[in-house]
């Protein structure tokens, strides 16, 4: 019997494997093989979104395509997943491994959607129009137009804050997007490689070794902690000239980094700079820059300010957010967003204030909560289900004008009597639907990697907090990365970048 027992459940092990194993290539090969896709009813109201980033794609993401025209506008075809492009500075991942195309995306919903590859540069809200330029290398005959909407997102994001500081755009580097991460792992290469230059003097060596980090919000404080990691695990044991020089500063204006984290987590974070010898210099505002060196003015303990030049090979410029000309020309045209200066001013619905079918999330809308990407996409879903439900009870009263027209020229009485009910049902319905809650974020916790295989998280849990700062919570900090990654192409390579870092160490070659 016994022997019986274990033959029948070695069978059910192989023939679950095969039904597992089968399940997972169909899902490939319906992912690599996208069936088609419904046109766009032209009846159907036109729905423009702006932007490819966490506002906007969280909402497509949710959004039943069938129910509107969707237009999607923006100068990125693809979906970056920012809370690890810090990583790709110097090369913890691949910057490919974080990018998901748009095009593939689009493609596997519901009813077909267009994209355009352009920056809109206008919004004409009460003609209800949106120009587009095409801004790309490549452009043909026409690379400028215009697109009607009946409802428009605006999910654009923001522009880098340089406050006008003369010399920031020239010489220093962001980091936002791709192009950015590359552009840093090349120069902090660059800089490596000229110091050890022949015949380099020694206080040229290290101007060019001092990595200047401005700006202690997390941003800074990431790539800080990335940087000193990859001069400790590759840099140092490839190129020992520059163990003695290399250098990492961070420069906060105010008197402590990460001021949305919990005090106890600002001090281990500080704590743990000190040990892997990043300096942190706060109460530093930078004032100019040049091509070789900042000016900083500092505050001591005695409240004395004083200016000093500090000369960088490298300089990170992370000082926040700044809202983006198209924003800025939108707000212009609104009497009642004569007052915003962060952002569009939006209602509990996150509809525009003072535009009618204009919504807007993420880092262009200003409604009260941080410009992260945890709002961003909240409200990209909320928009989502808001929309979703505006379709099926316009659908409903479509449904219901048509009902009463049965009614009323209905030949008999059962007719007549079975149309009532149906408009009963109907009005039932519709009610139930008009019910949709205002938006409300929740706020699921701050986390921040800083170095060293360490990482601080402020989580919320029910209704408490919980702060801890640590290798346990850097292990959580990665697989909560890994879990919130686009997709599961995303995850496998970020997996596998993470391998081949540890085994193979960081690629220390400039392209
Ligand atoms: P974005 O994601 O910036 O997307 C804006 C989109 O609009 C882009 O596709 C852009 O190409 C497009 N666009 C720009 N101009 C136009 C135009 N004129 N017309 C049409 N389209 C346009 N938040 C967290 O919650 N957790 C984190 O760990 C985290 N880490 C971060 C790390 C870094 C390095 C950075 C820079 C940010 C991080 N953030 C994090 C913040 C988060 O990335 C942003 O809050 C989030 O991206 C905002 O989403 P968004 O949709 O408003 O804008
Ligand atoms: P930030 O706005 O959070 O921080 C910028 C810092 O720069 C501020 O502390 C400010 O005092 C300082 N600063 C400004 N001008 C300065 C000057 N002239 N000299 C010196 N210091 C100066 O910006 P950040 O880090 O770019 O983040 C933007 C948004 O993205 C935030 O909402 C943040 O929460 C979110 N984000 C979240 C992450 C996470 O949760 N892990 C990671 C990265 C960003």
């Amino acid at each position: 019997g016994g022997f019986r027992f274990l033959r029948w459940t070695w069978r059910l092990t192989w023939l679950s494997a095969i039904a597992g194993l089968g399940y997972v290539g169909y899902g490939i090969y319906e992912t690599r093989n996208p069936v088609d896709q419904p046109q766009p009813d032209p009846k159907k109201k036109t729905l423009v979104v702006l932007g490819t980033g966490w506002g906007s794609v969280s909402l497509l993401k949710k959004l039943d395509t069938e129910n509107y025209n969707v237009v999607v506008v923006s100068p990125r075809n693809y979906f970056l997943f920012t809370p690890l492009l810090p990583s790709c500075t110097v090369g913890t991942i691949e910057h490919r491994s974080i990018m998901e195309p748009i095009r593939n995306f689009l493609r596997h919903k519901k009813a077909a959607v267009k994209y355009y590859e352009a920056e809109a540069t206008k919004i004409d809200y009460e003609k209800r129009l949106v120009y587009i330029n095409d801004e790309s290398p490549i452009k043909g005959d026409v690379s400028q137009t215009q697109i009607p909407f009946d409802m428009l997102v605006v999910g654009v994001g923001a522009e880098n804050a340089t406050f006008g500081i003369p010399g920031v755009r020239e010489h220093g580097l962001f980091l936002k997007e791709v192009g950015d991460a590359q552009a840093i792992r090349n120069r902090i290469m660059d800089c490596c490689e000229t110091a050890t230059f022949k015949d380099q003097s020694e206080e040229e060596r290290q101007r060019l070794l001092h990595m200047v980090v401005v700006g202690g919000g997390p941003t800074g404080v990431e790539f800080a902690g990335e940087l000193q990691d990859f001069f400790h695990s590759d840099l140092k044991k490839w190129i020992p000239e520059i163990k003695e020089k290399f250098h990492v500063t961070l420069v906060e204006a105010l008197p402590n980094v990460l001021p949305m984290f919990s005090k106890q987590l600002i001090d281990y974070t500080e704590k743990t700079f000190a040990e892997e010898t990043i300096d942190i210099r706060t109460k530093t505002m930078v004032k100019n820059v040049t091509d070789k060196y900042i000016e900083a003015e500092s505050t001591g303990p005695d409240g004395k300010k004083q200016l000093e030049r500090i000369p960088y090979g490298l300089l990170v410029w992370a000082t926040g957010n700044a809202m983006r000309p198209l924003v800025k020309d939108l707000i212009n045209q609104i009497p009642a967003q004569k007052d915003s200066r962060r952002g569009l001013a939006v209602n509990e619905y996150l509809v525009v204030k003072g535009a009618d079918n204009v919504w807007a999330v993420g880092d262009c809308a200003v409604a009260n909560y941080a410009p992260t990407a945890q709002v961003a996409a909240q409200e990209g879903a909320f928009l989502a289900r808001m929309f979703n439900q505006m379709a099926k009870s316009e659908e409903i009263e479509a449904k219901l004008a048509e009902l009463s027209d049965v009614q009323e020229k209905a030949s008999s009485k059962e007719a007549r009597n079975q149309a009532f009910d149906e408009i009963k049902d109907l009005q039932k319905r519709l009610r139930r639907m008009k019910g949709v809650n205002p938006f409300e974020y929740s706020h699921q916790g701050s986390l921040a990697y800083i170095g060293s295989e360490k990482a601080v998280a402020d989580i919320s849990w029910f209704s408490g907090n919980i702060a801890s700062g640590g290798t346990i919570t850097y292990f959580f900090w990665r697989s909560a990365y890994l879990s919130m990654c686009f997709s599961t192409r995303n995850r496998i390579l970020v997996l596998m970048d993470w391998v081949k870092a540890k085994v193979f160490g960081r690629d220390v070659s400039r392209v």
